[in-house]
């Protein structure tokens, strides 16, 4: 019912023409994947090379970050106008790295999911605990606070375009991943959370992903769970043998 959705985030990496080469690498190495929605999301400098390479392809391209302005005196931001204009479908926002360092809070999320809103791009927001909150019970509580004030005000009919990524702190490029029972409890709230804002139906049918050190060895069994419907990869999506592996992830 929901298709699964494999991004990505290649962060601060790869040149222009490093990007180009990996994603017609996996453009090619996937063309019998028809069951997945397969999301790459390279730096600003290589998005509008990566946007062209992949065009006709069923590839999804994403911006990793954005500013909630369509224009105007905003020295070395990007707007979700000029990543729509260069062929991106999705924009990555809430990363643990933007809101750890680079200081962004939940109220400041909140108006770059309304800037999305604003245009046909999806956004991916992502959420997640530290190990601090996890070890002292405050992780629903953060969850719910993270999904709860990033997308206040948003309306109903703009959720068919928000993808949600749980991605615990603890577990980002760290080599700990979740294990596949957390990940589901951690999912199965934020499906309840999304049944509590906006009903069943949109709960049923937003994908919630992923992500934290996911690789070739446990992705299995994360997609094996009934709340886990992709993932948001990182390292291993530098490597194309393992993110192609990743893509073609077995249904056990
Ligand atoms: P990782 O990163 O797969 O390297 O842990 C995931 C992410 O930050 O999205």
């Amino acid at each position: 019912m929901r298709t699964p959705i494999i991004a990505g985030n290649w962060k601060l990496h790869n040149t222009r023409d490093q990007a180009i080469a990996l994603s017609t690498g996996i453009k090619s190495q996937t063309s019998d994947v028809t069951d997945v929605e397969i999301v790459v999301a390279p730096v600003f400098t290589a998005l509008n090379a990566v946007a062209d390479a992949l065009r006709g392809s069923s590839i999804k391209v994403a911006a990793q970050n954005c500013y909630p302005q369509a224009q105007g005196a905003f020295t070395g931001e990007v707007s979700p106008q000029l990543v729509e204009d260069i062929g991106c479908n999705y924009v990555i926002i809430g990363h643990s790295e933007r809101r750890q360092l680079f200081g962004e809070d939940d109220a400041f999320i909140n108006r770059k999911v309304h800037a999305l809103a604003e245009t046909g791009l999806g956004t991916i927001l992502c959420i997640g605990e530290t190990l601090a909150e996890r070890e002292s019970g405050q992780m629903f509580n953060v969850l719910r606070r993270q999904v709860c004030e990033g997308l206040k005000g948003l309306g109903i009919e703009s959720m068919v375009r928000v993808v949600i990524a749980y991605e615990p702190v603890w577990a980002i490029g760290t080599g700990k991943t979740a294990s596949d029972q957390q990940a589901q409890e951690s999912h199965a709230f934020i499906r309840s959370l999304l049944d509590e804002l906006y009903g069943a139906q949109v709960a049923g049918a937003t994908r919630i992903l992923y992500g934290g050190s996911v690789k070739p060895d446990n992705v299995d069994g994360l997609m094996a769970q009934p709340d886990v419907d992709g993932a948001l990869v990182g390292g291993a999506s530098l490597k194309p043998a393992d993110f192609v592996r990743i893509i073609k992830f077995q249904k056990v």
